[in-house]
């Protein structure tokens, strides 16, 4: 099974001042929420959050936002492109520090036209710490938005390891692939668009030890705080991407109401 991947996220990777051309209307999907889907995903790293928020993304419309991808690509982008978010960020990161939460929630904050598309939205990687779930909790009281649910994925330790020791990325367009089970076609290089697959530099085993540590610390006192507000939904992230995206839908079934459409 191949993920299609939102192409159309320059707003989510730029910042506001760039458009968003996309269309929800063109859209082909399987189910469709009768109403945007607006979730965030939680988990440790590698858990699969990234493959399920392209396969809801697919089927349900809602765009995948990713933090992570804006901090990756920040390293990119030329001067003229970068918001002052973006900046900061980058300045945090060349010292080799981690973005602290100020600036990292100045980047949602540059980014709020994602928060208020139509399709809805599936944030990954944000927020990260209680301090960014309550300006998350912020943002969109400012919008009068509300959230759906808080999906977090788990899964036993060793299975984490081994989907992040074989993750192989597209350098292009960010497909994920794995390279026993999700493998391209031809190896190296990208089903989608042809562009070389590489492993990212915090897949190495040394820097996976370190970001379980920082979930663990950081991230999983956030469960608590969803939990508390009844949003924290918990899904086991166990068994092939189609079949935790069917336990996914299950779980979330009385949240956000979904229409088989074939
Ligand atoms: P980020 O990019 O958010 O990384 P992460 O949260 O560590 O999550 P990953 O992208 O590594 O994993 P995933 O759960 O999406 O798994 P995937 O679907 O790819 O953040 C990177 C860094 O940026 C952070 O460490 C931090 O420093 C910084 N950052 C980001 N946000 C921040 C914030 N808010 N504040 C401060 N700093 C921030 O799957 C993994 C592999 O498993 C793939 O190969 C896939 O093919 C395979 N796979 C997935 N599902 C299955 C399945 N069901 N069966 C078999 N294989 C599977």
């Amino acid at each position: 099974m191949r993920m299609q991947i939102n192409l159309q996220r320059d707003t989510w990777l730029r910042g506001n001042a760039t458009p968003c051309e996309r269309s929800a209307k063109s859209r082909c999907v399987r189910h469709a929420a009768t109403r945007p889907m607006r979730a965030v995903l939680l988990g440790p790293p590698g858990v699969g959050k990234g493959t399920q928020a392209a396969l809801l993304f697919a089927r349900m419309g809602a765009c995948h936002l990713s933090t992570g991808e804006i901090l990756r690509t920040a390293k990119c982008l030329n001067a003229c492109d970068r918001t002052p978010g973006l900046n900061t960020a980058l300045e945090y990161m060349q010292r080799g520090e981690l973005v602290p939460d100020q600036t990292v929630v100045q980047l949602i904050q540059e980014r709020t036209d994602c928060l208020r598309c139509h399709a809805g939205f599936l944030l990954d990687g944000f927020p990260r710490t209680v301090e960014q779930a309550k300006a998350l909790d912020q943002l969109l009281g400012n919008e009068h938005l509300g959230l759906d649910a808080a999906i977090s994925y788990y899964l036993p330790w060793p299975v984490v390891v081994e989907r992040l020791s074989g993750r192989r990325t597209c350098r292009a367009c960010k497909s994920a692939y794995h390279i026993e089970t999700l493998p391209p076609r031809q190896e190296g290089l990208c089903d989608e668009c042809g562009g070389p697959l590489h492993q990212r530099e915090d897949d190495q085993p040394e820097s996976i030890n370190v970001r379980m540590q920082s979930y663990a610390k950081s991230t999983a006192p956030v469960l608590d705080f969803y939990r508390d507000r009844g949003l924290l939904v918990e899904v086991s992230a166990e068994g092939a991407p189609e079949e935790v995206y069917q336990r996914t839908l299950q779980s979330l079934e009385n949240r956000v109401k979904v229409k088989p459409t074939g």
